[in-house]
């Protein structure tokens, strides 16, 4: 058992080559909202819009890093809902589980993979992904694409947001290639993989934020 952020850690961090936050866990939500220049909680508002959550929908957030998005998702999906959220760093789940405990919630986070999800096939109605794929070398997007095709239900859907370097945005760009893993997102090359994954109508939505560029849904064919 390790000691962060003064809370104990008892999970043990999976080996993957995607690029995890692990000693600044307790500064993230501050340091995101600073980078996002105060606009954090409004960006994860509009991904929640997008992603039009029903009542009574179960929902995995991939890579959900403090939780924030899990959180508001589980405002819409109710009590008759369930909300999971996973990420390969104990320590985002720790600042997850903190969130948890804070507002007697019922959504649950554990340490996992997205390109080795700890759950059974067809599980969830709806699968989101925000600001976590360009933390993935190319072979990792691949295959965490199929695992949340896996996971979804046959008629299930995804939400996939996140930087892109041909956002034409500098921030869009600087993010996608330093803040993760240093290659980066192609908008268009993660569409394609998307549609390799077995996804039917992707399509890419309309943001306000240039910088998130690549703003997908498909549903699963
Ligand atoms: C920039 S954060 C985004 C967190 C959250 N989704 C948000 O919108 O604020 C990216 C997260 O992806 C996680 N991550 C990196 N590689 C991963 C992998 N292979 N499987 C699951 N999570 C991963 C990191 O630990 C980090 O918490």
């Amino acid at each position: 058992m390790s000691k962060a952020n003064g809370l104990a850690i008892t999970e043990q961090a999976p080996e993957t080559e995607g690029r995890t936050i692990r000693s600044w866990a307790r500064y993230y939500d501050l340091v995101s909202n600073i980078i996002s220049l105060g606009r954090g909680k409004a960006i994860h508002r509009a991904i929640v819009k997008a992603a039009k959550p029903a009542a009574g929908e179960s929902v995995l957030d991939v890579g959900c890093g403090t939780g924030t998005l899990a959180l508001m998702l589980e405002e819409k999906v109710g009590d008759a809902g369930r909300v999971e959220g996973i990420d390969a760093s104990p320590e985002m789940i720790a600042e997850a589980h903190k969130k948890v405990d804070r507002r007697a919630s019922h959504s649950r986070f554990k340490v996992a993979l997205v390109e080795q999800i700890s759950f059974e096939d067809d599980e969830f109605d709806l699968v989101v992904s925000s600001f976590m794929f360009h933390h993935l070398p190319k072979h990792l997007k691949r295959d965490g694409l199929a695992e949340i095709r896996r996971v979804l239900k046959p008629d299930g859907r995804l939400l996939l947001v996140d930087f892109a370097r041909d956002s034409g945005s500098l921030i869009g760009h600087l993010l996608s290639v330093f803040g993760g893993h240093s290659h980066g997102n192609d908008s268009t090359e993660l569409i394609s993989m998307i549609e390799d994954a077995g996804f039917a109508e992707v399509r890419r939505l309309k943001s306000r934020r240039p910088e998130a560029a690549i703003v997908a849904s498909g549903s699963k064919a």
